[in-house]
């Protein structure tokens, strides 16, 4: 495995690259759920790369840029026994420049839920999504389902701007309890990981109610809310929408996307479920 840390090296390793890329964007504290896509992506193509950048324009001021879990020696390790080819790790100042020309995340989309909630989050890592995909050349790059508007958000980005990569989702990895894997749950205490499975317990809850018959977006997002509210410290949203995040009043089967944003403690948590 190469290590490069700079985009001329990258673009050089690149080269001697024959075949399709599989490439794997992270911010790092690689997990199981990382894993999942490096896994696949070393499967369904020739090279692997994957790149570790906490990209510091997807953080809003006062969010947990200096504390973001950083394992630079261990995440090496898993990338070179999970078979990479090129470990992509730069600096700040290698991906960005004084007066930035930036993409803006789109009006509707990008702008509800976590867009809401985060103004500004989007535009961030769709700017460095982008830098990350030219500079990689993958023909294939994939992204988990866990950040479902960010995976909606890059998939049109691509097609907008015709960019020669497919896009993949890829499903949602759970501890056996069912919790959301993510880099942010290293904040949480022994007792806030037990409250925190309120999400996907609501989550759950919704997806039998579905399978019950029940389609009235009111009446599962309400009996959500109970689930949560036992446990959570604050239900920020919970949301039902289609697959292009358009508000739904009723769910459409295989169509439909139930989200959930709380904080438990002082660690904001998201999750999803896609019916
Ligand atoms: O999902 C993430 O870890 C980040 O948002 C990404 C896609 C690597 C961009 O910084």
């Amino acid at each position: 495995m190469k290590i490069v840390r700079t985009a001329e090296a990258l673009r050089e390793a690149r080269k001697e690259l024959k075949g399709s890329i599989g490439f794997v964007p992270t911010m790092g504290a690689l997990h199981e759920g990382h894993l999942s896509l490096i896994r696949r992506a070393r499967e369904e193509n020739a090279h692997l790369i994957v790149s570790i950048f906490v990209n510091p324009t997807q953080f809003l001021e006062g969010e947990d840029l200096e504390s973001y879990p950083r394992r630079e020696e261990a995440d090496s390790k898993i990338c070179q026994l999970a078979g990479t080819d090129i470990l992509f790790m730069p600096s700040v100042d290698q991906m960005y420049e004084a007066d930035e020309l930036c993409i803006g995340a789109p009006a509707r989309r990008g702008y509800i839920l976590e867009g809401e909630k985060r103004p500004g989050h989007f535009d961030g890592m769709l700017q460095i999504v982008m830098k990350l995909l030219n500079l990689s050349g993958a023909t294939r790059a994939y992204f988990g389902k866990k950040d479902a508007q960010q995976l909606v958000l890059i998939t049109q980005m691509a097609r907008s701007y015709f960019l020669p990569c497919d896009i993949v989702p890829c499903d949602i990895v759970r501890d056996e309890k069912g919790l959301a894997l993510s880099s942010r749950n290293a904040y949480l205490t022994d007792t806030e990981k037990e409250r925190a499975l309120a999400l996907s317990r609501s989550l759950k809850r919704a997806s039998k109610k579905v399978m019950a018959g029940e389609l009235n977006v009111e009446a599962i997002v309400a009996e959500m809310a109970s689930v949560l509210e036992a446990a959570v410290d604050h239900t920020e949203y919970i949301a039902i929408v289609d697959r292009d995040f358009r508000k739904l009043e009723r769910v459409e089967i295989g169509n439909t996307i139930v989200l959930v944003a709380a904080w438990v403690g002082k660690t904001r948590l998201i999750d999803n479920i896609w019916i």
